[in-house]
C-alpha cells in the first residue's frame, strides 16, 4: 500500500455514510425548527482572524493550526479550527446585522482542522455543528441554546448528559480574578504548560486535565463577579430549572478560547467515561468578538457540537443498530439482449427514486450474480432470461422471504413501489 489517510482523519464508508446523514437531517430539523439559518464559510480564512479571535496564547493558536503560505509568501492561512470566527467575519464583511433583523440566527455543519495528538474523539479533522445567536444578550438566549443542544442530544437517543455552566464575568472581573489565581498557584507545583499558562492566562490552569483535580481550595470565580453578572448567571439557572433541564454549576469551566464573556457551557457524556474525550457540546457568550473584529458593537452566543463524538456515543448505545440502507432492486441478466432490458428497466426505476443496479460485466453466470445481489444486501433480485424476454416478463425474487413471482415488465414499477 502506497498511501494511508493522513494521522487523525476518518474515512466515512457505506452504514457510517448513513448514519452521518441521519444525523445531519436531524441537525437540519431541529435547527429549522428553532429558526436558524444555514451558513457556510470557507475551509480556510486568514490566520490573523483566528490570532484575533480565539487569541495569541491559546493551544489552538500556538500549536494546532494548519497553515497554508500562498505562492508569493505574501498571504498566510489557516484551515479553519473553529467556526464561530469565520461567522462573525461573514457577518461583519456582509453587514448582515444591517439588512436582517436581530437577533440574527446562523448554525453550520462544517468541518475543522486541529494538529492534535489524535486519539478516540480527537481527531485533526472533524466536524461541528454550530450555531451563533448575534445581537441580543438576554438569559432567554443561553436557556433556549442549551435546551435544543440538551433536547437535541435527548432526541437521538443520548440520555443523561451532563450540563455545566459557569460564568466568566467581564474583562474587569477577569482581570481581578487572574491576579487572585496567580496568587494563589505561586509556589504550587504544576505540570510544564501551568506553569507558563500562569504567567499568559492563570484561568486556563482550572481545566488542565493534570493539575486542576489537584487543589481542592481553588478560589471561586463566582464569588469575583459582579452583582448583575451574579443575576444574569442566576437568572439562565432558574430558567433552566424551570424547563427541567439538569446541570450543575462548575466554577472551574473556562473554556479553551479567549473571545469568551460571561456564561459558558459544556455537556459532556456524563455516563460513558470509557474515553478521556467527553466535551460532546461547548459554547459560551462572546459579547466583544464582533466589535474586536471590526463590526458593529454586538452581543452574541452560540455552540459547537463535535459530530465524530456524538456517532460514537450513539454507536455506543446498547440497541443501536447499523442504519445500512441496503441496495432495493439488482438485476440479473442470462443473455445480452436480457443485459439490455435490465440496463432500461434499471433506469426506469431510478427515475422513481429506486436504488436499483444491475450486472455490468455482461456475465451469463448465474450463481456469480447472485452473489453480487447477496452482498450488495438487494431486497428483490430481477431474472430475466430468454423465456422472459419472449413473454415480456419479469422474475422478481422477494431475497427476504425467498418468494418469486413472474410479473409483466409494464407492471414492474407498480409491483415494486407496493413491496417496498
Ligand atoms: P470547542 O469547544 O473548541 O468550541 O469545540 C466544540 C466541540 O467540537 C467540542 O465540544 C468537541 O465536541 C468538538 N471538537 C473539538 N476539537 C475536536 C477534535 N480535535 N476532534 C473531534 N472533535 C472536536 C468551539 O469550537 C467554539 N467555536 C464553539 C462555539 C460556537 N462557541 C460559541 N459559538
Amino acid at each position: 500500500m502506497n498511501y494511508l489517510k493522513p494521522r487523525g482523519t476518518e474515512d466515512i464508508l457505506y452504514s457510517d455514510m448513513d448514519l452521518l446523514r441521519w444525523l445531519h437531517e436531524k441537525i437540519r430539523k431541529i435547527a429549522n425548527s428553532y429558526n436558524f439559518n444555514e451558513i457556510a464559510t470557507p475551509t480556510f480564512e486568514e490566520r490573523n482572524l483566528f490570532i484575533h479571535s480565539i487569541g495569541d496564547n491559546t493551544d489552538i493558536v500556538q500549536k494546532e493550526m494548519f497553515l497554508l503560505e500562498t505562492k508569493t509568501g505574501k498571504k498566510v492561512y489557516a484551515l479553519k479550527p473553529e467556526g464561530t470566527s469565520p461567522v462573525i467575519r461573514s457577518i461583519i464583511e456582509n453587514k448582515i446585522y444591517d439588512k436582517f433583523p436581530l437577533p440574527l440566527k446562523f448554525f453550520y455543519i462544517q468541518s475543522m482542522y486541529r494538529y492534535e495528538r489524535p486519539q478516540k474523539g480527537r481527531l485533526r479533522q472533524f466536524s461541528q455543528f454550530g450555531i451563533e445567536v448575534i445581537g441580543e444578550a438576554n438569559p432567554f438566549i443561553e436557556s433556549e441554546c442549551i435546551m435544543m443542544a440538551s433536547s437535541f442530544l435527548k432526541e437521538i437517543g443520548l440520555k443523561n448528559k451532563t450540563v455545566s455552566i459557569n460564568s466568566l464575568g467581564n474583562s474587569k472581573t477577569r482581570q481581578n480574578y487572574k491576579i487572585v489565581l496567580k496568587k494563589y498557584f505561586n509556589n504550587k507545583t504544576m505540570c510544564d504548560d501551568c506553569k507558563t499558562r500562569i504567567i499568559t492566562n492563570p484561568l486556563r490552569i482550572l481545566d488542565c486535565k493534570i493539575d486542576s483535580n489537584n487543589f481542592n481550595d481553588i478560589p471561586k470565580i463566582y464569588d469575583y463577579l459582579e452583582e448583575k453578572e451574579k443575576k444574569y448567571l442566576n437568572d439562565v439557572m432558574e430558567i433552566l430549572k424551570n424547563n427541567n433541564i439538569k446541570y450543575k454549576l462548575d466554577n472551574n469551566l473556562v473554556r479553551g478560547l479567549d473571545y469568551y464573556t460571561s456564561i459558558v457551557f459544556e455537556i459532556t457524556n456524563g455516563d460513558n467515561p470509557q474515553w478521556s474525550q467527553n466535551t460532546l457540546i461547548g459554547g459560551g457568550r462572546y459579547d466583544k468578538l464582533i466589535h474586536q473584529l471590526g463590526g458593529k458593537d454586538l452581543p452574541a452566543f452560540g455552540f459547537g457540537m463535535g459530530i465524530e463524538r456524538i456517532l460514537i456515543e450513539i454507536k455506543s448505545l446498547k440497541d443501536f443498530k447499523s442504519t445500512t440502507k441496503n441496495t432495493d432492486v439488482f438485476f440479473i441478466s442470462l443473455s445480452e439482449k436480457a443485459f439490455n432490458l435490465s440496463f432500461l428497466l434499471c433506469s426506469t426505476l431510478r427515475k422513481n427514486n429506486i436504488k436499483s443496479d444491475f450486472n455490468k460485466d455482461r456475465s451469463k453466470d448465474l450463481k456469480r450474480q447472485f452473489r453480487i445481489s447477496d452482498k450488495l444486501n438487494s431486497k428483490f433480485t430481477i431474472i430475466i432470461g430468454e423465456k422472459e424476454l419472449k413473454t415480456n416478463t419479469i422474475n422478481i425474487k422477494n431475497n427476504k422471504t425467498k418468494v418469486k413471482v413472474n410479473v409483466n415488465i409494464k407492471d414492474m414499477l407498480s409491483f415494486i413501489k407496493g413491496e417496498l
